[in-house]
């Protein structure tokens, strides 16, 4: 096994939102794997987070969760000052928390649109704004939209839909802003990947198979892969980029 001074992200402190469950586990685990010291933050499932410390540290890294609802910007800034105090500094910001609602557009109150635009975008711009003056030369954004920014495979897309097409254009805003200080800033977009969100075995499933030209979901440790890469310091290049993930949905 590599020793953690010769792993890409040795050294690189990562603040993961969202990171309990699903795909933002799955990023936290392999950001670890890659010898980042991981700090993530939760809404709800502390048993879950604090399971995914204990395997982090088990086996040989570092991670620290912390309670922090991303509808609330005083937490999401407070996680990133903590983050920055327990490890000094802050060097890979992981946009990934997010809620999915499906409705019949005339079903939504007013609340649910603001707390979809709270948790899903609102909650990214404090982060960075949090962030970005301590992350320095090789910094690194990177934020969680969906293939449903770009197309609305059923009805009741209309909140989400919005919220994930802001992130892609916050995010080349926040990219242009961001590289004179050698930050860089991408969105990934996700197709369908098996998690709680959207279970492989769930009822839009077989349709969403049917429509994947590999036929299959994918999976948390896919993104995760391609987060890491864009994290790592080879991809300095990258910047203000929208990555499909998709298994092809799109082409
Ligand atoms: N799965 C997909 O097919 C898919 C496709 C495209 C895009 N995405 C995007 O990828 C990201 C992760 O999705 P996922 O499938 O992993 O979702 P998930 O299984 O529902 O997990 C969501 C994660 O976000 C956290 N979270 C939710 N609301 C939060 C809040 N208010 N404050 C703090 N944390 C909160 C959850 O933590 P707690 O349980 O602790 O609250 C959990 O760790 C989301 O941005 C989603 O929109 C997913």
């Amino acid at each position: 096994m590599l020793s953690n001074m010769t792993k890409t992200l040795s050294g690189k402190v990562a603040l993961v939102t969202g990171g309990s469950r699903g795909i933002g586990a799955a990023i936290v685990k392999r950001l670890a794997n890659d010898g980042a010291t991981v700090v993530f933050t939760y809404g709800s499932s502390q048993q879950k987070a604090e399971e995914l410390v204990k395997e982090i540290e088990a086996a040989g890294g570092r991670a620290l969760a912390l309670l922090a609802d991303s509808g609330n910007v005083d937490a999401v800034k407070g996680a990133v000052a903590e983050a920055i105090k327990a490890f000094g500094g802050i060097n890979i910001l992981v946009n990934n928390a997010g809620v999915y609602w499906v409705k019949p557009y005339d079903q939504f109150t007013m609340e649910e649109f603001d707390l979809t635009i709270a948790i899903n975008v609102r909650a990214i711009f404090a982060a960075v704004q949090a962030a970005a003056p301590h992350m320095g030369e090789g910094g690194r954004i990177i934020n969680l939209g969906s293939i449903v920014a770009d197309t609305s495979m059923f009805p009741g897309n209309s909140l989400y839909g919005m919220s994930k097409a802001a992130v892609a254009g916050l995010s080349r805003g926040l990219a242009r802003d961001l590289a004179p200080l050698g930050i860089t800033v991408n969105t990934i977009q996700p197709g369908p990947i098996d998690t709680d969100m959207s279970p492989s075995d769930g009822p839009f499933a077989p349709t969403l198979k049917s429509m994947t030209p590999v036929g299959r979901f994918g999976k948390g440790e896919e993104i995760a892969a391609m987060v890491a890469y864009l994290a790592s310091p080879e991809a300095a290049f990258i910047t203000g980029a929208k990555l499909n993930i998709n298994g092809g949905m799109m082409i």
